[in-house]
């Protein structure tokens, strides 16, 4: 399964795996795969504190991070000096309470409160360009980090001129073959191309379609990753057909015990099937897949008032979020996941999710053999 992008970062097997939970990283790189932080949640001070954790745990290997840095953004909501949540229009905010005050879901005690306020308040200013900048600082700060990741965009010139003069590889997520082009410009090593099947930010080509055409588009010298539905080592193979060099999978590890989604969270995910993973806006703005709940769906009423451009949705979706969970509504829960929600049925190990991609993959390598083997013909 070695493919050329396991010697340039120095992995064993092409099995990207994006997470928030630290121990999620940690468990795929030692398992021979490659992890990669979610760090546009963490304030710099957080990150510090789980890079330093996992370079503790990973036994001297390679791994990634993954900031966001959006093409599109409210710029001037992010040079503010306010907390976002005190800046978000009256419209949104007061829509959003009467839909939490209809379902009953109770206010925070205020201490409770204060406390979520200042917590948010150090994390929210991480989206955007300087926020990024201040995480890729850190990130900088250990040398067991090989790959800077961007989501939502080409990340700016000078950042990768920067990377590559440190001696670490860069990435970028795109869902169009047009992103393709601005990406290989701007001079990223990896294009992870991700279909809409994907949870989290997600365009509308399926994984299917858009790799070939990003393999096509890289060009030499760029190596692609399959995104997007991936959780099976026979879509490994299949990733390889099309012209990747690995694969990159996100919402395969919320489901195990390494991950750090709440009771109720994973109680969500393993109830929902596939077709309860849609597009939507209401969680950034921008079109996320996630499980649909009825706050989801609120925003798609007649007469919802518009989704704001991020930063400024993320903050009502984190406002609610905590006041959701404590009132324990399931039904009110939505989390980004793609359409492989429908797999997933109870809790299980970053490990075991890799052994069975490997020994699938293994099997059905063998079983397609005799159909590749054209010197058998004739
Ligand atoms: C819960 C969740 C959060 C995500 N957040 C981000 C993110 O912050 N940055 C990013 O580049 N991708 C993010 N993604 C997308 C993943 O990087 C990845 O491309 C996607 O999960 C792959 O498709 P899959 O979910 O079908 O495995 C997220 C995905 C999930 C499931």
């Amino acid at each position: 399964m070695k493919t050329p992008i396991c010697e340039r970062l120095g992995c064993d097997v092409p099995i990207f795996a994006f997470s928030h939970c630290r121990d999620v990283v940690v468990e795929i790189t030692r398992a021979g795969g490659f992890g990669v932080l979610g760090a546009g949640t963490h304030s710099p001070q957080q990150l510090q504190q789980e890079l330093k954790w996992i370079d503790e745990h990973v036994d001297g290997k390679p791994y990634g991070i993954d900031v966001l840095i959006p093409s599109k953004y409210d710029k001037e909501a992010d040079a503010r000096t306010e907390q976002l949540e005190d800046i978000v229009p009256a419209e949104q905010k007061e829509f959003l309470q009467k839909f939490l005050r209809d379902e009953k879901v109770p206010e925070l005690p205020p201490d409770e409160a204060r406390a979520v306020r200042e917590e948010r308040a150090a994390k929210e200013r991480n989206h955007g360009p300087a926020g990024s900048r201040r995480l890729i600082d850190v990130a900088l700060r250990h040398p067991q980090v090989k790959l800077v990741v961007n989501a939502l965009g080409a990340p700016p010139k000078e950042i990768v001129d920067e990377l590559h003069g440190r001696g670490l590889l860069v990435g970028a997520l795109c869902g169009k073959p047009a992103h393709a082009a601005a990406q290989r410009d701007a001079g990223v090593d990896i294009l992870i191309a991700q279909g809409t099947e994907a949870g989290g930010h997600t365009g509308e080509i399926s994984t299917l379609v858009l790799v070939p055409q990003i393999v096509d588009a890289a060009g030499p010298g760029i190596a692609v990753l399959a995104a997007g539905g991936i959780s099976r080592g026979r879509q490994i193979l299949a990733a390889f057909a099309l012209g990747a060099q690995g694969v990159w999978c996100g919402t395969i590890w919320l489901g195990t015990r390494e991950s750090e989604l709440t009771p109720l969270e994973k109680q969500v995910l393993f109830n929902a099937r596939t077709e309860d993973a849609v597009r939507r806006k209401w969680m950034t703005g921008k079109s996320v897949r996630m499980i649909r709940s009825k706050t989801s769906e609120v925003w798609e009423q007649p007469g919802a008032p518009k989704h704001l451009l991020p930063p400024l949705q993320n903050a009502l979706y984190h406002a609610a979020r905590v006041r959701i969970e404590k009132a324990g509504r399931a039904d009110l829960v939505s989390m980004p996941a793609g359409q492989v929600v429908g797999l997933m049925n109870e809790e299980t190990s970053v490990r075991q999710i890799v052994m069975n991609m490997m020994t699938e993959y293994v099997e059905t390598a063998e079983r397609l053999s005799p159909l590749v083997n054209l010197s058998q013909e004739g």
